[in-house]
């Protein structure tokens, strides 16, 4: 049985000219076996007949706020799904959703819902790269919203760029793995991240830093969350998450591996995706440098390395994840640091490639397993990574479970 299967999905159609592709996502919702609620905006209506829609779907379409036989229509159809999908999403639902407007059937029911939800945003490329859509898209982002990027081709009026509705593999894919990470099954768990460069300082304005954003760590962390577990953040950066996560917020390499310390010894699951400094200066001179005193020469020394020395005392049990910048030989030099950090998994990336990495949406993985096992991850969004992650993390688990 696959992961559709009796699953309740609202799928929201806006009124772009890729509605008519949202015909064919909706039959292969329902012929995978999902339970499949229709809303369509009113300017969808423009594009497709609800006739259409309403004969593949599981139930007739829904457009108003009103005129259904239920009166609060948005709350039912958010409260009871389990994912919901807006294909094509406009410019202007996302707009909405990002500000939190409820004027139609669709916004309303976008933010009655606790269910995870899937953009598949399709328009012009002028429109696509518009800074207020980019804005909105990376706010959606950073609420845990999952962007299925539209894709390079021809669009309406003969125009050719960025802004084809993603194929409906892509998105049939997308909403799986949404609903896999609906699965509560970190329940009991106690995960520990870490997220941010360490900044390392050289006097007392400057520091040592690299381009870690923690939004990976932070993915990871909203992720875990939400699949059940009590979840610590270690974090250089100053970012918004989840009610309910703990941030432990620290500076240096020392900082991070003192609070890890305090924390690695009870938790479940132990997560370093901080881009750690290997090193740092000696001494931090005590104020600023000035320019007349010459050229300064600043004496580096090696830091702990945490993940290793988590590595070296690993309770039983415990699931140990690495992460691996690499730029060259990805997958030979991850496999070296999951062997000598004596890891169980490691997420490997190619931080030289293209939308990859440090500072980025977006994250193109390969996850090495202890047991040999490999499983690449395609470009995408960095909570759809996570939920790859933790994916793998709980296959740990249960093959470590005593049977
Ligand atoms: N790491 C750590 N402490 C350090 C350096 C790295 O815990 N002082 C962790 C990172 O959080 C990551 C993993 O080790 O999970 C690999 O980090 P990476 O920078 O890719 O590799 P290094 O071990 O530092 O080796 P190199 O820089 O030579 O590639």
């Amino acid at each position: 049985m696959n992961s559709l299967h009796g699953r309740s999905i609202v799928l929201g159609i806006s009124g772009g000219i890729a509605a008519y592709k949202a015909v064919e996502l909706c039959r292969q919702l329902v012929d995978a076996g999902a339970h499949v609620a229709p809303i369509m905006t009113e300017d969808a209506h423009r594009f497709i007949g609800p006739v259409t829609v309403s004969a593949l779907a599981s139930e007739p379409v829904h457009t108003s706020l009103w005129d259904d036989a239920s009166p609060i229509p948005h709350t039912r159809l958010g409260q009871n799904a389990d994912v919901i999908v807006v294909a094509p999403a406009t410019a202007r639902v996302i707009a909405a959703y990002a500000m939190g407007l409820s004027h139609d059937l669709l916004s309303a029911t976008l933010i009655a819902t606790r269910a995870p939800v899937v953009l598949c945003p399709a328009m012009h490329t002028e429109m696509w790269e518009h800074p207020a859509v980019e804005d909105n898209i990376a706010l959606l982002r950073s609420r845990g919203v999952i962007i299925v990027e539209p894709q390079s081709g021809r669009l309406a009026g003969g125009d050719i760029g960025t802004g084809r509705l993603a194929d409906t593999a892509t998105i049939v894919e997308a909403v799986t793995t949404a609903l896999n990470g609906s699965v509560k099954d970190l329940v009991g768990t106690s995960v520990l991240v870490t997220a941010g460069g360490t900044r390392e300082p050289i006097d007392a304005v400057r520091v040592i830093a690299n381009r870690s954003s923690g939004k990976q760590g932070y993915a990871i962390a909203e992720q875990a969350h939400k699949r059940g577990a009590t979840v610590t953040i270690v974090s250089t950066v100053d970012r918004q998450t989840l009610a309910g996560i703990t941030v432990v917020p620290v500076e240096t390499a020392q900082q991070m591996l003192d609070a890890v310390s305090c924390h690695a010894p009870s938790s479940d699951v132990v997560v370093m995706t901080a881009a750690v400094a290997d090193f740092r200066p000696v001494q931090a001179i005590a104020g600023k440098i000035k320019k007349d005193e010459g050229i300064p020469q600043i004496i580096l020394e090696p830091t702990v390395d945490i993940l290793g020395f988590l590595g070296t005392r690993k309770p039983a049990g415990q699931i140990l994840v690495g992460f691996a910048a690499e730029t060259s030989n990805l997958v030979d030099n991850a496999r070296g640091k999951l062997k000598r950090k004596n890891l169980d998994l490691i997420v490997a990336n190619d931080v030289s490639a293209d939308q990859v990495g440090f500072g980025h949406d977006t994250n193109e993985v390969t996850i090495l397993l202890a047991s040999g096992e490999a499983l690449e991850v395609p470009l995408a969004d960095k909570h759809t990574i996570a939920t790859a992650v933790l994916d793998s993390v709980s296959r740990v688990r249960m093959a470590h479970r005593p049977q």
